[in-house]
């Protein structure tokens, strides 16, 4: 983001924009409310001043002050820029016009040109003859798609940027280049497949690539920058053949879309790897109220599909759900079926709330043990309209009376009101050590190295504490992206420390404060390990010699001042 753009967002108060829309009551150092993206009776939509971002615990969603006025509103990033200067009475900046974006596609284009080149000459022979004898495309299909091959030792990039006049840096801030361990630099789709992938204007702005062995990953995507978002793009959207079949068709891999397409369902598209998103729901919907999801058949993909519900609950929108029973997914239907047979099972589709049910339900031998199943998966549900109506089809499924399933259900209210209490209580806490701990990781590249010297044992460090570490050793720095990873009770506990907001002079201290009190701990563990092991043993020489040690350690630890409690 551009520093212009910085500025102003610094200049603009967050919480009078919001408060513009929703009404807000303080709470600590944040404001609360009913979040305006999805329906709920209790608040669980935060404003954070200081670092300027909302986030929503129900929904998940979470940016910035223009993102906010941009969904609200439904309006462009530039318009939005425009109204929240307004409402806050501050000078808009001049949007300088995004030049790179037009060289940064331009680039892609021709790198995909590229590497459709090479697929149909001498290097991509062994390419084209898996895309053709093993995929089953012919090579009209495989331009139409403009499918290419990069090859083993690919200089496909570094060629196509040297004719744009692009330097290696802005390759490797791209991830189109990277350096192996030995400092070379190395294209990153190396012996793969390409796939294309374009953004709603219909420039290329990202590759799918599949390894055509057994090689994993099976299939790699371009890192993700501003113009390419796995979460803000379908694989093959065409907004008018959506728009002009009535429907839409949502699958989950790259050669699933083909398949459809490839069948005359040019209304198809495909998710990259990821589960659906509001912006995913959001481009659909421009366009059609009608989804249809076509799933693979594996455990997997009806999980992400049921995972998709909180997104699907507050649209209104026709959801149907589509799996084959020969087939694990649309590409292996279509290598048996053809167009008629798809339309025929077409009527197999099921509503996806009664889908929500059924596969929540799960094994209906033991109706109690089912409800029980249901009762966790709806426990997020507070409109009371969708949970009367799952409760009814869950009845419907069970063959019992819906008094019978709604007694069963009824503990399970009590028990998450009980929940929720504890978790509102969280919001003024004292912070310990794990906190600090977890604060500091995400507070500079610096400090988290620093840091993460010290954790060479998680095992001294909270459960909570080391799932922060996790996240951060994943790659995900972010506190607001790490906020997305987590489950709500781990977020709200996570969003209170990181918003805290200890102040920058004071860094130093806690640091110096954490590493010691990690240290008695350590201290403390070996203590505990040694004395269990005195105690145990029945040699007389060996526990003389514990004992000793035992000593030792705490004459070390009174040193340090371990008394208190860490
Ligand atoms: N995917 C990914 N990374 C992986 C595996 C899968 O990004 N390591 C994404 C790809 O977009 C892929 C989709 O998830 O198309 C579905 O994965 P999967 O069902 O495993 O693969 P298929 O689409 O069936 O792939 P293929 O038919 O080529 O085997
Ligand atoms: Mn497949």
């Amino acid at each position: 983001m551009s520093k212009e753009l910085e500025d102003f967002k610094s200049k603009c108060d967050i919480a009078k924009v919001v408060s513009h829309y929703v009404s807000l009551e303080k709470v600590g150092s944040n404001y609360r409310g009913l979040c305006p993206f999805h329906e709920e009776k209790t608040p669980s939509f935060y404003v954070n001043v200081d670092k300027g971002f909302f986030h929503c615990f129900g929904c998940g969603a979470s940016g910035d002050v223009i993102e906010f006025v941009k969904r609200i509103e439904n309006i462009s990033f530039v318009e939005a820029v425009q109204k929240v200067a307004e409402l806050c009475g501050v000078e808009p900046p001049l949007m300088s016009k995004d030049t790179f974006y037009l060289k940064y596609v331009s680039l892609m284009e021709l790198i995909a040109s590229n590497y459709a080149k090479v697929l149909f000459s001498v290097r991509g022979d062994e390419a084209l003859k898996y895309l053709i004898k093993v995929r089953g495309l012919s090579k009209d299909e495989i331009k139409k798609f403009s499918l290419g091959y990069a090859p083993i030792n690919s200089d496909v990039v570094r060629k196509s940027a040297k004719e744009l006049k692009i330097d290696e840096n802005t390759l490797i801030k791209n991830g189109l280049l990277i350096r192996t361990k030995s400092g070379r630099l190395i294209e990153f789709f190396r012996n793969r497949v390409i796939f294309p992938v374009k953004n709603s204007s219909g420039r290329i702005i990202a590759f799918g690539g599949r390894s055509m062995g057994d090689d994993e990953p099976k299939y790699l995507n371009s890192s993700e920058n501003k113009y390419f978002s796995k979460s803000k793009v379908l694989y093959l959207f065409n907004k008018k053949k959506v728009r002009d079949a009535g429907f839409a068709i949502i699958c989950e891999g790259y050669m699933d879309a083909i398949a459809f397409h490839k069948n005359g369902f040019e209304n198809a598209c495909a998710l990259l790897g990821t589960g659906l998103t509001k912006n995913h729901v959001d481009m659909l919907k421009s366009v059609t109220n009608n989804f249809l999801f076509v799933l693979d058949s594996d455990k997997a993909g009806v999980n992400a599909m049921k995972r998709a519900s909180k997104i699907l609950a507050t649209e209104e929108i026709n959801v149907k759900v589509l799996l084959f029973d020969d087939a694990k997914d649309p590409d292996e239907f279509f290598s048996k079926h053809s167009k008629d047979d798809f339309i025929r099972v077409l009527k197999n589709a099921t509503d996806y709330w009664e889908f929500y049910v059924q596969r929540s339900l799960g094994e209906i031998g033991d109706p109690v043990k089912a409800i029980l199943r249901l009762k966790s998966s709806i426990s997020w549900v507070t409109s009371t309209v969708l949970r009367r109506q799952l409760i009814s089809k869950a009845a419907r499924i069970l063959m019992i009376d819906e008094k019978d399933v709604m007694y069963e259900l009824q503990n399970s209210v009590k028990e998450s009101k009980k929940k929720k209490k504890t978790l509102n209580r969280v919001e003024d806490i004292k912070m310990n050590l794990d906190d600090y701990i977890v604060y500091l990781l995400f507070y500079s590249e610096d400090m988290r190295e620093r840091i993460k010297k010290h954790l060479d044992d998680v095992s001294v460090i909270s459960p909570f504490a080391k799932k922060a570490m996790d996240i951060v050793n994943s790659g995900v720095t972010q506190a607001q992206e790490a906020l997305k990873m987590m489950s709500r009770e781990d977020g709200e506990r996570f969003f209170q420390i990181f918003t805290k907001g200890i102040p920058d002079s004071n860094i130093e201290r806690v640091y110096k404060l954490c590493i010691s009190k990690l240290e008695e701990r350590k201290l403390k563990h070996r203590i505990e390990k040694v004395e269990r092991e005195m105690v145990s043993t029945s040699d007389h020489e060996l526990k003389a010699k514990l004992i000793k040690e035992a000593m030792e350690l705490r004459s070390l630890l009174k040193k340090k001042g371990g008394a208190s409690r860490g």
